[in-house]
């Protein structure tokens, strides 16, 4: 928990046991989330896992089943109207006009946030301009490209010169370059001084974050700096090959000291318990079919925390 030093005024986000039901299923269940102004910051998980619903709620278009949220210092849902000029939101499916063009997008949510003439003009050529929209200025949002889409949905979140954007899955439907422009952009606004909250799935964009939430069925399993999580995950990381991979899998599971292990190509991903010394030793050891096999020491992703406290949180549940 890296942020519990935190002063409450350098909070972009404060909410504690955030907690939202349908009927009786617990989308976001007792969630805590501190988020310091001028970071980016990530809600890693799975489809259905909560991130759209917990959003809502911070943004004040949802009403928590119980909860507590402060949001730029201001009381959410009760202060949402004010809160709305404050922010950005760029929805999961990009909430765009199809059938305006691109500056006719622009146009509208200017009008929204009631900019001046002059004040829309020239904060619409600006973000054209940044957006790389220029030549597309005429076309009808509904015929554009999923990254070209992405620019248009950023631009229109960023109109009203936000303090905190909120992006729900903002990668989805975009190319790889498109994403790599994408988080280009996402650091130019935080060096700026934007607090960012951002959702993913992806877990090289999870790393990109400078801290991170990493949740499961409503629930936040783990919340840290990236480099923090994967130091601190518990388990050691090995590869190693053998003609018979998918056995030794199956053995190396029955192992309590193995916490996952995992086919990548032509290796096996292990994670060793690092209660245990000298993990590659003890390995073959354990399994003495991995005589001769080549066993290195990697060092952890964002996946491999994922695994492990995911793994945790079901242990849990079954104990
Ligand atoms: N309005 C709703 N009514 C009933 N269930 C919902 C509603 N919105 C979301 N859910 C359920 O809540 C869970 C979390 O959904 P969501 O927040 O959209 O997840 P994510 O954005 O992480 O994919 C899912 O099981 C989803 O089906
Ligand atoms: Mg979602």
């Amino acid at each position: 928990m890296n942020s519990c030093d935190t002063h409450d005024h350098e909070l972009a986000i404060d909410a504690r046991g955030l907690t939202k039901m349908f009927g009786k299923l617990a989308a976001v269940s007792n969630l805590n989330l501190r988020v310091p102004k001028g970071q980016i910051y990530g809600f890693l998980g799975p489809n259905g896992c909560g991130k759209s619903t917990s959003i809502r709620m911070l943004t004040g278009l949802l009403t928590p089943t119980a909860g507590e949220i402060s949001v730029l210092g201001m009381s959410i849902p009760k202060q949402s109207e004010a809160l709305r000029l404050r922010i950005g939101y760029m929805t999961q499916k990009f909430s765009l006009y199809d059938d305006l063009t691109v500056k006719e997008n622009l146009e509208f949510i200017a009008q929204i946030y009631c900019l001046s003439p002059n004040e829309s003009k020239r904060k619409i050529e600006q973000l054209i301009s940044t957006y790389q929209l220029t030549k597309l200025a005429k076309q009808f949002a509904g015929t554009l490209s999923g990254g070209q889409k992405q620019r248009l949905s950023l631009a229109c979140a960023c109109l009203n010169d936000p303090e905190l954007l909120f992006l729900d899955e903002p990668t989805s439907a975009v190319d790889p370059q498109s994403r790599r422009n994408f988080w280009e952009q996402l650091f130019d606004l935080s060096e700026a001084g934007t607090s960012i909250l951002v959702t993913t799935h992806y877990m090289d964009e999870a790393e990109r974050c400078h801290g991170l939430a990493i949740m499961d069925q409503g629930v936040i399993l783990a919340d840290d700096s990236p480099k923090a999580l994967m130091e601190n995950m518990g388990a050691n990381v090995l590869e190693l090959t053998h003609p018979n991979l998918r056995q030794v899998k199956d053995e190396l599971l029955e192992f309590s000291e193995v916490r996952s292990a995992a086919q990548i190509g032509a290796r096996l991903r292990v994670l060793v318990d690092d209660k245990v010394n000298q993990p590659d030793i003890w390995l073959k050891r354990a399994l003495p079919t991995l005589e001769q096999s080549e066993i290195h020491l990697t060092p952890p992703n964002l996946e491999d925390v994922f695994v492990t406290v995911t793994e945790q949180s079901s242990a849990l549940e079954v104990s």
